[in-house]
């Protein structure tokens, strides 16, 4: 693997501020391994009850981030919004983003090049649908995924990779370890080649998809998974402690 263990937790539209609590409450009571990045995504509006909640030990991410500075853009949250309340991280480009709301890959990459302007971190995903799988089109799709980001990056020291296929999220169907490790190390070697050898073997490629405690040691034993982005199994305190400490 590359670089340190990061686990992130996707809370997605789920939660209230009860529920919240509790989670936080159960994160800051877990014992979690010392060489791990752990990161939250709250909803937006508790990224601030969460930010002063939850201990110091665990990064706060925004799900999603504009374009742009803000202005009249109804709906739409800044990255120097995120980052103003305490945020580290953003995601972008999740599938839910490019296939429930539409985003395209150039909406994605203006998000990135300015989420890295407020020096967030950017966990940019990337991932085939089942059709584009089945007609062997997975690392087509993923490198024109990858380029958008790597044109419109400045560059790659903050950036985390997550391999997300989309028929794996949110329905139990994990991918296998092989299926996963054969598609990190092929987007390995896409940085390597198309970026640069030292990006390649610094950058952390993490994968997310029904991603849950039992079978996360098995995937995170793999040479090119560097971590997991986890949704469903995020939401559960104990279990997403098992998952961040399934490092190897
Ligand atoms: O961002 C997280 C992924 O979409 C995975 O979601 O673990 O519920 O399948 P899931």
């Amino acid at each position: 693997g590359s670089g340190k263990f990061f686990v992130g937790g996707n809370w997605k539209c789920n939660g209230n501020s009860e529920s919240i609590k509790k989670l936080v409450d159960d994160l800051n009571s877990a014992k979690l391994e010392d060489d791990v990045d752990v990161v939250v995504a709250p909803p937006f509006v508790y990224i601030p009850q969460v930010v002063s909640t939850l201990t110091k030990r665990i990064d706060v991410a925004g799900q999603n981030s504009w374009t742009g500075k803000g202005g009249a853009f109804t709906g739409e949250i800044s990255a120097d919004m995120l980052a103003d309340v305490g945020s580290k991280w953003v995601i972008l480009g999740h599938s839910e983003r490019r296939h429930v709301l539409g985003e395209s890959s150039d909406t994605i990459g203006k998000k990135s090049a300015y989420a890295a302007t407020k020096d967030l971190g950017i966990i940019a995903c990337v991932g085939e649908k089942l059709e584009e799988r089945e007609s062997g089109r997975t690392l087509d799709v993923v490198s024109d995924q990858l380029q958008a980001f790597a044109d419109s990056l400045p560059d790659w020291s903050n950036v985390v990779i997550a391999y997300e296929p989309v028929w794996a999220i949110g329905t139990g169907k994990v991918a296998t370890p092989e299926q996963a490790q054969e598609v990190h190390a092929a987007i390995r070697k896409w940085l390597s080649e198309k970026v640069s050898p030292e990006v390649a073997s610094k950058t952390r490629i993490i994968y997310g998809g029904s991603v849950n405690g039992p079978n996360s040691s098995e995937l995170a034993k793999r040479e090119d998974i560097d971590g997991f982005l986890v949704g469903g199994a995020s939401l559960k305190g104990p279990e997403f402690a098992t998952i961040v400490n399934s490092v190897t």
